[in-house]
């Protein structure tokens, strides 16, 4: 608890991400991910990989626009680095461990930004618009992010009003994307499972609540809250999917 109450204090961040809530939230998927590390390896191995598959089909003389980067545990930096002109990690906040690691490799920035558009005014959700008009964008990444996107929104709401905007953010944020010209791949939760102690899934609830999804290339389980985490008798798993190219 200590190291997550100094984090969020030194954690440079949108003053609305402080205000709003996501910067708790921020650190807080550090912490889970430090406590479930194994866990979670091979998740982020597998969305490390399909990013790069997906890269390979983009043009290496322009920028790779990494959307959710968040502490970059699932994004392959190094060889985006290496294969791009150019870098651009997006997120509402970055730690500054993540800072030191992008200025080292010279081609990377870190973009704090509101991929939504809306945090700020959700009664109208926007169309996001950033980058669509930047010719140097030749790769589009989002990273784990799609079901985030009204996590905090929609916890002081009762639960049709969260879901109403769950599912509208859900659905800019992939009409954005189909509307990039570049390769653009996305990783998502399709299906969040209970799991119970003999292995049993007890209930499956849909995070995206209602958007659908483009069909997957590649699927994997991530053990995203092995028992313990969350409760001491059930376990959370997500279904994760990778799409390698949204917009083809
Ligand atoms: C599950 S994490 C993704 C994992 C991340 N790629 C990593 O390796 O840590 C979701 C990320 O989405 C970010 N996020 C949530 N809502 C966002 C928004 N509206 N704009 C930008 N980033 C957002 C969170 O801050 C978080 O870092």
């Amino acid at each position: 608890m200590l190291r997550e109450a100094i984090d969020w204090l030194l954690t440079p961040s949108l003053p609305l991400a402080r205000r709003s809530g996501h910067l708790g939230e921020f650190v807080a998927i550090a912490a889970r991910r430090r406590r479930n590390a194994a866990a979670w390896d091979g998740h982020e191995a597998r969305s490390r990989a399909a990013v790069l598959r997906a890269a390979g089909a983009a043009d290496p003389a322009g920028t790779a626009l990494i959307l959710g980067a968040g502490h970059v545990n699932d994004v392959p930096l190094e060889a985006l680095s290496d294969r791009f002109r150019a870098v651009i990690l997006v997120d509402l906040a970055f730690a500054r461990v993540t800072r030191r690691r992008a200025r080292r490799l010279g081609n990377v920035v870190c973009h704090p930004h509101d991929v939504t558009e809306s945090l700020g005014a959700l009664a109208e959700i926007r169309q996001p618009a950033a980058w669509l008009d930047d010719p140097s964008v030749s790769f589009v990444a989002s990273v784990n992010l799609i079901s985030q996107l009204a996590t905090v929104a929609s916890r002081h709401r009762d639960d049709t009003e969260g879901e109403r905007i769950a599912r509208a953010l859900a659905e800019a944020h992939l009409r954005w994307l189909t509307r990039f010209a570049c390769p653009t791949c996305l990783i998502a939760d399709r299906e969040v499972e209970i799991v119970d102690r003999d292995g049993t899934v007890t209930a499956t609830l849909d995070p995206n609540k209602g958007a659908r999804l483009p069909d997957a290339d590649e699927e994997w389980i991530w053990d995203i809250a092995p028992r313990g985490e969350v409760d001491r008798r059930f376990a959370v798993r997500h279904k994760v999917i990778a799409i390698d190219r949204v917009n083809r």
